[in-house]
């Protein structure tokens, strides 16, 4: 049987190739209100928010943007009621299950970030499966954060590091960005130059926080089901305009 063979998206004439973000970074935020409004259960929200994420990462690769990290489960997320987090667990399981197939036909290379020991082991069997499957694709790089935290990121390389300064391993005058980077999950991909967050909260929610320092920061009212092409589209157009100084003078002065 011969694979279906799959739509290309162009990349809007508008856009320049040259200056796509390489990295973005999205807080899929709003699904629940998604649902809500529709007086249906936040569940479904969820789900349709699968459908969102699986569209972006096509948009991402057809469009010639080499990383994708979407925040899927924050440490913070197990507050909620356990009947959601379960939903939330069983449902990344099956969409990874789901989608293992696809990815390896478009050479996605799937890597999850976070606090991933906590996770349900079902769940943590069919990530490091995922991972191992996909390593030596060469196409888009796709990272999931899933009991993923800012801060206990930056905590736990601390540990680490503080760890092999008590060893005698490294001397406390070596510790810089540089080394301080490779203990981060993110270790190895890039910072993301656009973070996108959906339903119009202007916060980072504990999000990538080292790693953001530099990021373009777009947000848009709409609800994370509903981020579709000509959403992305706008994102993109809206980075292109901005002009990032890295704290220096601009260009345009
Ligand atoms: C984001 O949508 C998905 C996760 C945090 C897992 P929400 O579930 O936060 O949706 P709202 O913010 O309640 O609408
Ligand atoms: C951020 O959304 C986390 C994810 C999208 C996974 P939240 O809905 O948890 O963030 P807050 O609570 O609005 O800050
Ligand atoms: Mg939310």
């Amino acid at each position: 049987m011969s694979a279906k063979p799959r739509v290309v998206h162009e990349l809007p004439t508008d856009l320049d190739r040259n200056r796509l973000p390489r990295h973005v970074a999205v807080i899929m935020d709003g699904n629940g209100r998604w649902a809500k409004r529709r007086g249906l259960p936040r569940t479904m929200g969820h789900r349709r928010g699968v459908d969102a994420l699986k569209a972006l990462l096509r948009y991402c690769r057809d469009w010639g943007v080499e990383a994708l990290t979407a925040y899927a489960f924050s440490t913070e997320n197990w507050g909620r009621p356990l009947e959601e987090v379960e939903f939330l667990m069983a449902l990344f399981e099956r969409v990874l299950m789901r989608e293992l197939r696809e990815m390896m036909e478009e050479e996605v290379r799937i890597r999850f970030v976070g606090n991933l020991q906590a996770l349900p082991a079902s769940l943590q069997e069919k990530i490091a499966l995922s991972m191992e499957e996909t390593r030596d694709n060469r196409g888009i790089w796709f990272t999931v954060a899933t009991n993923y935290g800012g801060r206990e990121e930056i905590i736990r390389a601390c540990r680490t590091i503080a760890a092999q300064v008590l060893r005698g391993e490294i001397e406390p005058e070596a510790i810089d960005e540089s080394l301080f980077e490779k203990h981060l999950y993110t270790a190895g991909i890039c910072h993301p130059d656009l973070l996108i967050r959906t339903s119009g909260e202007l916060r980072i929610s504990n999000f990538l926080l080292w790693q953001m320092a530099y990021a373009e920061i777009y947000v848009t009212d709409t609800l994370w089901p509903d981020f579709d092409r000509t959403e992305f589209y706008r994102a993109l157009s809206s980075y292109q305009k901005r002009e990032r100084r890295f704290g220096k003078v601009g260009s345009r002065e």
